[in-house]
């Protein structure tokens, strides 16, 4: 399954940040940089970002960590990773890119101040192995942070399923030529266990001494986080 999903994220992802920018109106970077606050990313932490991708949350974190703190940017398909470093650069940002597997980072124990995953979880075999293996990496007391989509309810809801339903797989395949990869987040997105479930998930790991979940967007994603336990 892993294999699969490496080499779809590797077919998309030339296209990735129009599609993306496109399908969430721009939302994607609010929700960012309100993970990024969630956090307290300050200055002189060090960060790594899992699954980074394209790179956009190793960037909001390097801005809060400021030249005195380090990021670290990683994610099993190297082709996701191609245009980060020079979205960096562009942007005066001094970010580290290398390829890992969430699921086996190479990381000692409690290397950095918070480690963190966007919309990455959610393609991963084992998201609990993943939690396990951030947080082992992850000092104790420190943070592991995680953005993922949710399902939101009432009349909202109802409306936002229609538009991942049929919107996204539509608009997200002709601007990727892959209207499966964009049909695999719908589904995906529908079927992950969101607020409650995923911190239930979280506590089962034991890991954490406590877990929080923030909404967005009326829960159209959420943020989680996990303090490591001393
Ligand atoms: C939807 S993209 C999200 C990228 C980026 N974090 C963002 O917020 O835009 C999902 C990313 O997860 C990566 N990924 C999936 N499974 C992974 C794993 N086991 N280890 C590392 N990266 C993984 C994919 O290669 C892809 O880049």
């Amino acid at each position: 399954m892993s294999e699969e999903v490496r080499q779809m994220f590797a077919e998309i992802a030339p296209r990735y940040d129009i599609a993306n920018s496109t399908l969430s109106l721009g939302t994607h970077r609010r929700w960012r940089k309100r993970a990024v606050r969630l956090s307290e990313a300050g200055n002189g932490m060090s960060v790594l970002d899992c699954a980074t991708g394209t790179g956009d949350l190793a960037m909001e974190f390097k801005r809060a960590v400021g030249a005195d703190g380090n990021v670290t940017g990683t994610d099993f398909c190297k082709e996701m990773m191609q245009t980060a470093p020079q979205k960096a650069a562009a942007a005066g940002l001094d970010i580290h890119y290398e390829t890992a597997d969430v699921t086996a980072l190479r990381y000692p124990d409690n290397s950095f101040d918070i480690t963190s995953i966007s919309f990455g979880i959610r393609n991963v075999d084992d998201p609990s192995q993943a939690l396990r293996e951030m947080a082992r990496t992850t000092r104790p007391g420190g943070k592991v942070v995680v953005i993922e989509f949710g399902q939101p309810q009432g009349l909202f809801g109802a409306l936002y399923n229609l538009y991942s339903r049929y919107i996204i797989p539509t608009v997200g395949g002709a601007l990727s030529g892959k209207k499966s990869a964009y049909s695999y987040l719908a589904r995906t997105s529908a079927q992950f266990p969101a607020g409650e479930k995923f911190l239930a998930l979280m506590r089962e790991t034991k890991v954490f001494s406590s877990v929080s979940a923030t909404p967005l967007t009326f829960g159209v994603a959420f943020t989680y986080i996990g303090i490591k336990k001393r």
